[in-house]
């Protein structure tokens, strides 16, 4: 293939490919700048997620206990920030809320969210947080342009408000597709205060789907000191045998 029919098959494919892919992402994407290193806000994450998430979601793989040391926390800041429901501190992070239940409330069980991030990335969780509205046609009465029909409520709306769709003008034969969201009722915080949350609670998540990297930090930082050691030793010995010879 000569390089301008491969330019004409890449076109050809971006083409077909563009509308279908349009399609399967309604709502905008934000980038989350997650930043691990700013403990403080993992740490008001946690705090989020245990007060507005944890009622309804579990984080099956972690033990309170290991995120307070992971963290820099004590067992009295997890225990008294992070738990209501009378749990023990080296018991699992599951939530209170029977599957069963969920599934008659919800029309569907909230799932696990340990690995959640590793499923869908930072940015589409930080952007779903950011994008649901008010739609009295579904169910719970919300609905999110970046997970269509999602079986949950808005947990943050006390703090971001409330916002609703403006519609594009509809096609003949195709339902009417959100334009964009209009925050039609303010809430606790201003906008900016609210991806400051959703990017926390996002840190939070980004860390349960990656508990090792503390641990990998701290261990780094020994791995280099001893390498330096080792290092300066080597210089020391090699000098203290060499002086003779010289
Ligand atoms: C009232 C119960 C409830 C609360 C509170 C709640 N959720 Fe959910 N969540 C659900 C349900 C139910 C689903 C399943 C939605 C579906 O698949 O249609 C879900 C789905 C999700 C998903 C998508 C999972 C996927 O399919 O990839 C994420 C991410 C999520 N929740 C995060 C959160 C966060 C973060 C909070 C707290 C700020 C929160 N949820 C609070 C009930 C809840």
């Amino acid at each position: 293939m000569n390089k301008r029919t491969f330019v004409c098959a890449l076109l050809a494919l971006a083409l077909a490919g563009g509308p279908a892919l349009a399609q399967e992402a309604p709502g905008t994407i934000y980038d989350a700048h997650v930043n691990l290193h700013d403990i403080a806000s993992v740490q008001r994450g946690g705090r989020i997620f245990f007060n507005y998430c944890a009622g309804c979601h579990s984080l099956n793989y972690m033990r309170y206990e290991r995120i307070a040391h992971d963290l820099g926390l004590s067992e009295k800041q997890v225990m008294t920030d992070f738990d209501f429901n009378g749990v023990k501190f080296g018991d699992h992070a599951i939530s209170s809320m029977p599957a069963a239940d969920a599934e008659k409330w919800f029309g569907k069980a909230p799932p696990d969210l340990s690995l959640e991030v590793r499923a869908r990335g930072e940015n589409w969780v930080f952007s779903y947080l950011k994008s649901f509205y008010l739609d009295p046609t579904r169910p719970v009465g919300w609905n999110n342009t970046v997970f269509p029909n999602a079986s949950m409520p808005n947990p943050l709306w006390s703090l971001q408000g409330v916002q609703t769709a403006v519609f594009a003008p509809a096609k003949a034969g195709h339902d009417p597709q959100v334009e964009k969201l209009e925050l039609s009722r303010p809430g606790l915080e201003s906008p900016e205060q609210f991806d400051r949350t959703a990017r926390d609670v996002t840190a939070f998540l980004t860390y349960v789907a990656e508990p090792n990297t503390y641990e990998r930090d701290r261990l780094g930082l020994w791995v280099i000191l001893y390498l330096v050691g080792f290092s300066l030793l080597a210089v020391f010995l090699k000098r203290d045998y060499w002086k003779d010879i010289h």
